[in-house]
């Protein structure tokens, strides 16, 4: 069967049909799938049955992979996957609860934010923890002239240190995300370095804005952040153990939506791609 991408009827995302990525690809297929990443933002392989070997190496074709901290949170014996779940065995936590439950780009906060990431569905609840995903080349496309020029040039703060009790109130913010998290500039519109188009750079992480007061800063952050994931924008993903999804950081936000999380479990593998700093 020669290889398909069928676009999920949706402002991004398209399911790939017709290859396994669980076994090694050639660069023919392996170029369909990357231009249509490009083109899509978000790529869905469904009743994907492979190792963690093998889901490294589809990534690596992505790019270098990227350690997640912390450490810990990683499948031991290969760190390179992140380990997203709420599930307990034998009183430990097999991984990061609640990770995501909010909108942003993977490593936004980070000095290098991450070029992609690819996750693998291995246990999901019966009801939610859908993931959201959104356009934000279609989100800087849509946005009056005035507030373009308004933060065209500008950079946006963005704090670890300061939200990490917001967004993570379950975790201990440690000494080690501390050192690998310094609060960083990042501009508010970003060129794609593949596609050279411009999208909107935000996120939950961003705190202030470079040369505009606290209040000026923080009310122009929570109306693009609000702008950014309009519906019109958006993706949603309901998920089915075996599903692949594989996403641009570069050009998209996510959000991983809740669930009863005292009830079921939801297991999810991560792995993430290296970026470039943002320009
Ligand atoms: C994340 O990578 O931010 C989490 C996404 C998810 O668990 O759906």
């Amino acid at each position: 069967m020669a290889i398909e991408v069928r676009p999920l009827g949706a402002p991004l995302g398209a399911e790939i049909l017709g290859v396994d990525i669980s076994k090694p690809i050639d660069e023919a297929t392996f170029g369909h799938i990357h231009a249509a990443w490009l083109e899509h933002l978000v790529l869905l392989f469904r009743d994907v049955d492979w190792t963690p070997e093998a889901h490294i190496a589809f990534t690596r074709r992505f790019g270098a992979t990227h350690i997640m901290d912390p450490i810990s949170a990683n499948l031991p014996g290969h760190p390179e996957i992140y380990v997203i779940s709420n599930v307990v065995r034998d009183g430990k936590p097999l991984g990061i609860k609640r990770a995501g439950w909010g909108w942003h780009s993977d490593g936004e906060e980070k000095e290098v934010p991450n070029k992609g990431s690819l996750i693998h569905a291995l246990k999901i609840p019966p009801a939610d923890g859908d993931t959201l995903f959104a356009n934000m080349y279609l989100a800087w496309d849509g946005l009056p002239d005035e507030t373009k020029a308004k933060i065209k040039d500008r950079r946006a703060l963005r704090s670890r240190l300061r939200l990490h009790h917001v967004h993570y109130p379950h975790l201990p913010l440690t000494a080690e995300i501390k050192a690998r998290r310094p609060d960083v500039l990042h501009p508010m519109a970003r060129t794609h370095p593949e596609t050279g188009r411009t999208s909107l750079f935000v996120g939950r992480w961003a705190c202030e804005v470079e040369g505009l007061g606290a209040e000026e800063g923080a009310a122009l952050l929570a109306e693009l952040n609000q702008w950014a994931v309009r519906p019109e924008f958006v993706y949603r993903h309901q998920w089915r153990v075996g599903d692949a999804v594989l996403w641009d950081n570069r050009c998209t936000q996510h959000c991983a939506t809740p669930f009863d999380d005292e009830r079921f479990e939801r297991h999810m593998h991560r792995t993430t791609i290296e970026g470039l700093r943002p320009t």
